[in-house]
């Protein structure tokens, strides 16, 4: 039975719920899969790569960057990933992913660029929609909300006191459910 390994990193939890729908769509199809959240796992306790038929690498992006811990994770495993390469797919989540007309420049910048700056290379890659809550209840704090006020006033998909849930769950299973016929090809 092939097995993956879904590794992320979050700020505010969206990356979260798209690895765990991944992992989701992996198990339907018979893939056995370990979800690890890079934000609390220590490096230490991470699971041996080599056990692994893929991988399943994500990040949230915020001012253009992966979460630290899912940076450090590229950086120290980057010889295992390359080893990887047939069964690598890697995935941002991010306001970009959710616009059509800025995705393609999000795949560019937030994951081909950094893919090829450690000479890495991936089967699959993929600029998701994030969630941009600007409701009261959102994790959010002021800074991080106004930021992405100062942001949206370019991109009409983003509203002032919305969820701004910009996932596309059928886009996201879509991608599970290639990568499933990549790895056990
Ligand atoms: C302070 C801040 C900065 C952000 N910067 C970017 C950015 O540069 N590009 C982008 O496409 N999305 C950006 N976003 C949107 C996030 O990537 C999106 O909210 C994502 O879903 C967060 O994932 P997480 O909940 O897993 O942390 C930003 C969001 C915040 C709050």
């Amino acid at each position: 039975m092939a097995k993956v390994l879904i590794l992320y990193g979050t700020r505010f939890g969206s990356t979260e719920e798209i690895a765990q729908e991944l992992g989701k769509v992996l198990n339907e199809n018979e893939i056995d899969t370990q979800i690890i959240n890079l934000e609390t796992t220590k490096r230490k306790d991470l699971p041996n790569l080599d056990e692994f038929t893929g991988i399943l690498l994500g990040s949230s992006i915020k001012i253009g960057k992966w979460t630290k811990n899912a940076r450090k994770f590229l950086k120290k495993f980057a010889e295992k990933l390359k080893s990887k390469k047939d069964g690598l797919g890697v995935f941002v989540s991010c306001g970009d992913g959710g616009n059509p007309e800025k995705r393609e420049q999000a795949r560019t910048n937030y994951i081909k660029k950094k893919l090829d700056s450690n000479n890495i290379n991936a089967v699959m890659i993929e600029a998701f929609g994030g969630k941009l809550d600007l409701t009261e209840d959102s994790k959010l704090g002021n800074m991080a909300k106004k930021m992405i006020m100062m942001a949206a006033a370019e991109d009409p998909n983003i509203k002032p006191n919305d969820p701004n849930d910009l996932r596309d769950w059928d886009r996201i299973r879509e991608f599970g459910k290639q990568y499933c016929d990549l790895i056990k090809k």
